[in-house]
């Protein structure tokens, strides 16, 4: 498999960004806490983990980094990266692990004390509520194919800006509802690993209702930075046949247009529409207004392209099928094409067709790599080739006028990647499964490097 070139250092500097502009890092709570520990209820993703098959290796996140007992020593290793800003997210099965509604205080203290602990450092929190732990009893009752799973989520949303909304940078709703929906309920691939286009259909819309329901509920506390974090991929025909441009179509309409353009414009694209109206909850059109309610800012999640052709279209398929190919680009070890102008191609795009000035932020962006840990280092220069171009295709964007305001790194540290278990390593800090040493990488040097110099006053 062809890697991308060996690079020591960035080239991009810190002084290339506007002034103001805000470096992080991005985890989430399933990924790196353990779910086992501090009173943490059972989610969706226990009971799919615990699924022979659903996860490489058996593996699950009931210890993950351990990040719930380390995380002083997380805190200490972002400060001396010279990080501005840490995006994490809040397991809601922590904070409300049992169907009668009580609160976890053990669960609660724990992230106020991770903000506390954020601030003192000098680094700013940006929190998501949902990244993905769905509590069981939620799950349960038909989890976010369930209307009322929205009034929950709100109820939870609530509690958190109660606790922690004076202390926070800002706050998204949602991590992906790409993968909440499509992922999970049609491809089966995720929690709850089902693949069933009318359950599919249902989260699509209930989704973006919860994250109406949730804005509403943290305004009405007076919380400020709203936003929502949408994960996009370059998507084109893979060739010139007419097939693939109308296959080209309805993938980037599920996948990059579906959720930006209700949580902007209040629309669904037809396109997609035209295909699943049918299984979406009568009288959903009633919704889209609260759906729509201003974002103070918007996430962008971004990793690489996808080239799209036509399938033949087979008995159970309920959408028509199109094919996902490679173009020939270096590949990540999640086999992803790395393709680096996509993203300030894609920023444009969001900029001119959906957010205009609503300021943008990359939310998530890094790369899987076979990273060694040789003695007591990992010389993972392709990350740092990686990062590299990709911070460079953000400066376009911003030289072209994108309100882009943030970058955070996909990871911190090595982490619980879903259904691939542990194998995939995205952190710039190498994490020993079995000793739970952290080691940062070569990327984290030089990432230290770029940040502490040349800082702008
Ligand atoms: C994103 C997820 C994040 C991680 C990265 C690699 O889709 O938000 O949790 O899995 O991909």
């Amino acid at each position: 498999m062809p890697i991308l070139s060996r690079q020591p250092a960035f080239t991009v500097k810190r002084s290339d960004f506007p002034k103001d502009f805000v470096f992080g890092s991005s985890t989430s709570a399933y990924q790196i806490e353990g779910s086992s520990f501090g009173g943490c209820g059972s989610s969706h993703w226990d009971s799919f983990a615990a699924s022979k098959g659903n996860v490489a290796n058996f593996e699950n996140g009931s210890i993950a980094c351990d990040h719930y007992t380390r995380w002083e020593g997380d805190l200490d290793l972002m400060k001396d990266l010279g990080l501005d800003a840490y995006r994490f997210s809040s397991s809601w099965a922590r904070i409300l692990p049992q169907a009668n509604g009580e609160t976890n205080k053990e669960g609660l203290d724990f992230y106020d004390r991770l903000v506390d602990g954020l601030l003192e450092r000098g680094i700013a929190p940006h929190l998501t509520l949902y990244h993905w732990e769905l509590p069981s009893y939620l799950a349960d009752i038909g989890g976010w194919r369930n209307r009322d799973v929205g009034d929950y989520f709100a109820d939870y949303a609530e509690i958190m800006i109660k606790c922690l909304g004076d202390r926070l940078a800002s706050v998204a709703t949602f991590n992906e509802p790409w993968c909440v929906t499509w992922l999970s309920h049609y491809h089966g691939m995720h929690a709850p690993g089902l693949r069933d286009i009318r359950a599919a259909s249902r989260t699509a819309h209930l989704v973006p209702v919860a994250h109406g329901k949730a804005m509403a509920a943290m305004r009405a506390l007076g919380q400020e930075e709203l936003g929502v974090v949408l994960n996009f991929e370059h998507t084109s025909p893979y060739d010139d046949n007419p097939s693939s441009a109308k296959a080209a179509e309805l993938e980037e309409g599920i996948l990059n247009r579906w959720f930006l353009s209700a949580f902007t414009k209040g629309k669904y694209p037809d396109t997609v529409l035209d295909h699943i109206e049918a299984y979406l909850p009568n009288d959903w059109q009633d919704d889209m207004a609260q759906i729509a309610t201003p974002l103070d800012w918007m996430g962008v999640n971004y990793y690489t392209r996808t080239l799209v052709s036509a399938g033949e279209s087979h008995l159970g398929s309920a959408l028509p099928l199109s094919i996902t190919h490679h173009g020939g680009l270096p590949r990540t070890e999640m086999d992803w094409e790395v393709y680096p102008e996509g993203l300030g191609e894609i920023l444009c795009w969001i900029r001119d067709n959906y957010t205009h000035d609503t300021p943008l932020a990359i939310t998530e962006n890094g790369m899987a790599n076979k990273d060694m840990l040789v003695g007591d280092a990992v010389d993972d220069q392709e990350r740092i080739a990686y990062l590299d171009a990709h911070f460079n295709s953000a400066l376009k964007a911003i030289d072209k006028g994108v309100p882009l305001k943030a970058y955070f790194v996909w990871s911190l540290m090595d982490n619980f990647e879903w259904s691939f278990g542990f194998d995939k390593r995205f952190g710039i800090i190498h994490v020993d499964f079995d000793s739970l040493q952290r080691t940062p990488k070569a990327s984290y040097h030089a990432l230290q490097h770029m940040l502490s110099h040349e800082k702008p006053h």
